[in-house]
């Protein structure tokens, strides 16, 4: 999953400067996503999970990993993108709702990157998927994901790399 889960932590770090939405608003009179969405955070997220994709590879290829799930080119494309796509669309409907850039939204702030991730493989690499994603893995990407969320935010907020702790 660190293909899926780097891209946020790495936007959060690279992006800024022009918004995805061009700062243009929705027929509800808000923005589409808002400042915190830009093309060089999309890009250089995108970017930072397929590296660590491609060292997860070059180390299963020296190493083996017999036990562990192996990426593949397409899943760790999909799962990068995935994973930004899941948190656009999350803003998309958190702007509807009314809420602020950067306002707390529970859950769905935690496990859109998963859900992104997920169901983009899923749709592009099925077979990848359930090969690799069994149910024990998924049910603990749902129990590393809080804890993984939590913890990187607030050295993100520490940082001062995020305005916000979570
Ligand atoms: N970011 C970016 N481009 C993206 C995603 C994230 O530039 N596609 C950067 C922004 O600087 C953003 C930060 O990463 O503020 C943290 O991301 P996130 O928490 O997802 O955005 P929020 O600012 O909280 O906005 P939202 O309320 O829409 O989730
Ligand atoms: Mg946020």
């Amino acid at each position: 999953m660190l293909p899926a889960y780097l891209p946020n932590p790495a936007a959060a770090l690279f992006g800024g400067g022009t918004p995805i939405d061009f700062g243009r608003n929705y027929s509800d009179g808000r923005r589409f996503f808002g400042d915190g969405k830009t093309y060089r955070g999309l890009l250089l997220g995108v970017l930072a999970g397929i590296a660590v994709g491609l060292i997860e590879i070059r180390l299963a290829a020296t190493y083996g990993f017999e036990n562990l799930p192996h990426q593949t080119f397409t899943s760790i494309i999909v799962l990068s993108v995935g994973a930004l796509l899941g948190d656009l669309v999350k803003s998309f409907i958190k702007r509807r709702l009314g809420k602020e850039r950067g306002s707390k939204w529970p859950v769905a702030d935690m496990y859109d990157l998963v859900a992104g991730a997920l169901l983009l493989t899923l749709i592009v690499d099925p077979s990848w998927l359930f090969a690799n994603i069994t149910l024990p893995i998924f049910v603990f990407i749902l129990i590393l994901t809080p804890v993984l969320h939590r913890s990187v935010n607030i050295i993100g907020y520490l940082l001062k790399v995020k305005e916000v702790p979570w």
